[in-house]
């Protein structure tokens, strides 16, 4: 059986530091629920002296969230530790997370002290926060750059005073994975005691080593990772969560597991960067939009006679329904062929022949090749403007300081519909007047808007999800009035679900 490593998620404490990542309580709950379905052991869910609303994010999660065990972040200081205490009173598991700085930059610079008098402070800070919970996690501050046999003097006197977990954060993201896995083999040879105590990674990515660095510590002998989705967190952020699960469940040879549902892995990630206002770039590993799309045409081919050839994980197994084959210049018959099959266009090999000519002319010119431009490429636009039969004739909204109110004519098959609803936003209320208008129990799953460029008159790119009794759909559309492209992009996927071209 693979041994145990504990998820340690801190989306909403080290993550919710990113300037303009901030949420609400009640936004702050929902991110821990979904954590909390994920699978997280340990949900880290604030800093409770840093703000009211910290300590009101904490006390409500705890109430809200019962499988995990809540952790609250306090520094060496006895009314940070009252404060968190009071903030957990209400947690099913709880647990204090204490520490201060242990590298010369930080005892000297930063604490105007010294290693002997931040030792005492170490071991204070414990033992005060025993007394209201058994579960204590000491964290030694910019361990990265400390002196490894202080910081072994260090993590035994914590471990003796009561700590369960001993957490040696790579506060700066300054390691190598070869010095970090060394510093954790340090001290699991030269702590008395260590296996009384968890240790546990907490890795920072400034030089784009979290991952490598969280793994090499675990390879060496921790078994907590501290981690965020998506990897957000202070600069460059934190060890990603979907890295180091599917590292794992990719290396089985490792013998290292976590309690990690991943097939929810792609939801929490659209969830946080939605709420968070955080966009995924494209190109990150496991959960960006590129992670499993193929444009070169010999990996196109690859992947459709067998997904193996080019892909190291199922997207299936992060919840994602279907890989996505973005066709470019590159892209090779065999991919436009699988393609034009998805859209129902099925061609000999004389007129796919022909066809690809004029792709290849299209996508000289054009950087991705979608869908629509397909259709148009092999005559089908007529047949599919039969099958669209919902198009858009009005729209116009009003905000600002009223009541968000939109007014919009759809024409379906040849008739006018007029509707008029308020909504939280503008977009929300001209879906809702959509809505009003179809009466079907369509669901917006995803909506990502994404400026082109730059400048205030850029357009803008909106891409939906919309899903219909388990089918799903994507629309998209580009304005530089966001509002009408989000409607647009709504009616494109509504088109294509009820026609049934997703
Ligand atoms: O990076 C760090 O050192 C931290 C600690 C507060 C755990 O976030
Ligand atoms: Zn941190």
């Amino acid at each position: 059986m693979a041994d145990k490593l504990f998820v340690f998620d801190t989306t909403l404490r080290d993550g919710e530091q990113v300037p303009g990542c901030q949420l609400n309580t009640v936004e702050k709950i929902e991110v821990a629920r979904a954590l909390e379905a994920l699978g997280v052991d340990i949900l880290e869910a604030g800093f409770p002296i840093s703000s009211p609303g910290d300590f009101n994010s904490v006390r409500e999660i705890s109430k809200a969230v019962t499988w995990p065990v809540i952790c609250a972040l306090t520094r060496a200081v006895e009314k940070d530790i009252d404060v968190a205490a009071d903030a957990l009173a209400y947690a099913k598991h709880k647990r204090i997370h204490t520490g201060i700085g242990v590298s010369e930059f930080h005892i000297y610079d930063k604490l105007k002290s010294n290693p002997e008098e931040i030792l005492e402070r170490a071991v204070a800070a414990v033992k005060y926060a025993k007394k209201y919970v058994e579960d204590v996690e000491f964290y030694a501050e910019d361990a990265g750059r400390a002196d490894n046999e202080y910081l072994a003097r260090v993590v035994e006197a914590v471990i003796k005073a009561g700590a369960t977990v001993v957490n040696i954060p790579d506060t700066t993201g300054y390691c190598l994975p070869s010095q970090y896995g060394a510093k954790i083999k340090y001290l699991v040879d030269h702590v008395d005691g260590i296996d009384k105590a968890i240790i546990a990674t907490h890795c920072h990515n400034d030089l784009g080593m979290a991952t490598a660095n969280a793994l090499t510590g675990v390879i060496n002998g921790a078994r907590q990772v501290e981690v965020t989705i998506n990897g957000i967190g202070e600069r460059a952020g934190n060890t990603s969560l979907e890295e180091v699960v599917m590292a794992l469940r990719c290396h089985k040879h490792l013998g290292i597991d976590t309690n990690i549902n991943s097939q929810r892995i792609l939801e929490t990630s659209r969830l946080v960067s939605n709420l968070m206002n955080m966009p995924v770039q494209p190109n990150k590993a496991i959960v960006g939009r590129n992670a499993f799309a193929h444009s070169s045409g010999i990996h196109q081919d690859g992947v459709l006679k067998n997904r193996e050839n080019y892909e190291i994980i199922d997207p299936k197994d992060i919840g994602m329904t279907d890989t996505e084959i973005v066709l470019t210049a590159r892209s090779g018959r065999a991919a436009l062929h699988h393609r034009l099959g998805v859209l129902g266009v099925h061609l000999e090999q004389e007129a796919l022949d022909k066809v690809y000519e004029e792709f290849l002319k299209l996508a000289d010119k054009k950087k991705e090749i979608r869908d629509e431009d397909l259709l148009v490429l092999v005559g089908e636009k007529m047949k599919d403007a039969m099958q669209r039969k919902i198009s858009l004739k009005y729209l116009q909204v009003l905000t600002g300081t009223l009541i968000p109110t939109a007014t919009l004519i759809l024409e379906i098959g040849g008739t006018a519909f007029t509707a008029t609803e308020t909504g939280n936003g503008p977009v929300d209320a001209a879906i809702n007047a959509i809505k009003s208008i179809l009466k079907e129990q369509i669901v917006l799953q995803e909506f990502l808007l994404q400026a082109m460029t730059k400048g205030s008159n850029d357009v803008g790119r909106v891409h939906i999800q919309v899903g219909l009794e388990g089918a799903v759909s994507h629309g998209f559309a580009a304005n530089t009035d966001i509002v009408r492209a989000a409607v647009e992009a709504y009616i494109d996927g509504v088109n294509k679900l009820l026609g049934g071209n997703n």
